[in-house]
């Protein structure tokens, strides 16, 4: 099963991954974790430059197609390869972060952006994917305290906030697929939604 994890600037989804997949495995899954952009060889590099502070003159077009390169490599390279063996892939973003920061952030054309990542992907859609929903103010509060700060952590306060609602907005399209967690709960009361909602969908249930 391929099961994605969203949300914007500091929702601490980095942070719920080893844990989650720590859970998982105690319960016997086979669980594989993945992160976007990066994750193979040359993802990594590719996520360098979308991330250096000193590309600043990057226009969102490539920046757009830059992220669809890493992640065909890591789609066809990983994913793909993992869930045909049965295993669980738990990533660390996905298409739907292409959507919502390059689509509703940059305000790139909606259609033209799904079809770019339709490419990327080939379709390879999550059966899974929990928003960490967090305001923007404390998100970006909480990440200028990790000290990582990216080259898109550095877009305005207005593009944060439409990212956010764009992810509102995609989770609402698509209620089957998406679950939402309150990201501004303690860190425990997260990570205890996201092993219940996960396990929930692993068994079948509904969550
Ligand atoms: P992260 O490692 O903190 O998740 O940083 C990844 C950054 O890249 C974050 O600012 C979101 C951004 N991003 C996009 O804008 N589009 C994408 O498709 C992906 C995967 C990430």
């Amino acid at each position: 099963m391929f099961i994605t994890l969203e949300g914007p600037e500091g929702s601490g989804k980095t942070s719920h991954i080893p844990p989650l997949v720590a859970f998982l495995r105690e319960q016997g899954y086979r669980v594989f974790p993945t992160r976007e952009p990066g994750g193979t060889a040359i993802g990594e590099q590719i996520r360098e430059v979308i991330h250096d502070l000193k590309n600043a003159e990057m226009h969102p077009r490539t920046e757009t197609l830059l992220y669809q390169a890493a992640r065909a490599q890591i789609v066809e390279q990983t994913i793909k390869p993992r869930l045909a063996l049965g295993e669980i892939i738990l990533s660390d973003r996905y298409f739907d972060s292409t959507i919502a920061y390059q689509g509703y952030g940059h305000g790139q054309p909606l259609e033209e952006v799904r079809q770019l990542v339709q490419y990327a992907t080939g379709g390879l859609t999550p059966a899974l994917t929990l928003l960490l929903d967090l305001d923007v103010e404390t998100g970006l509060e909480r990440k200028s305290r990790q000290k990582e700060w990216n080259r898109l952590d550095a877009y305005t306060v207005d593009f944060h906030k439409r990212v956010r609602a764009g992810y509102l907005t995609l989770a609402a399209e698509e209620p089957a697929r998406w679950q939402v967690i309150n990201a501004a709960q303690a860190w425990d009361a997260v990570q205890g939604d996201l092993r219940r909602l996960v396990l929930a969908r692993l068994q079948g249930q509904p969550a």
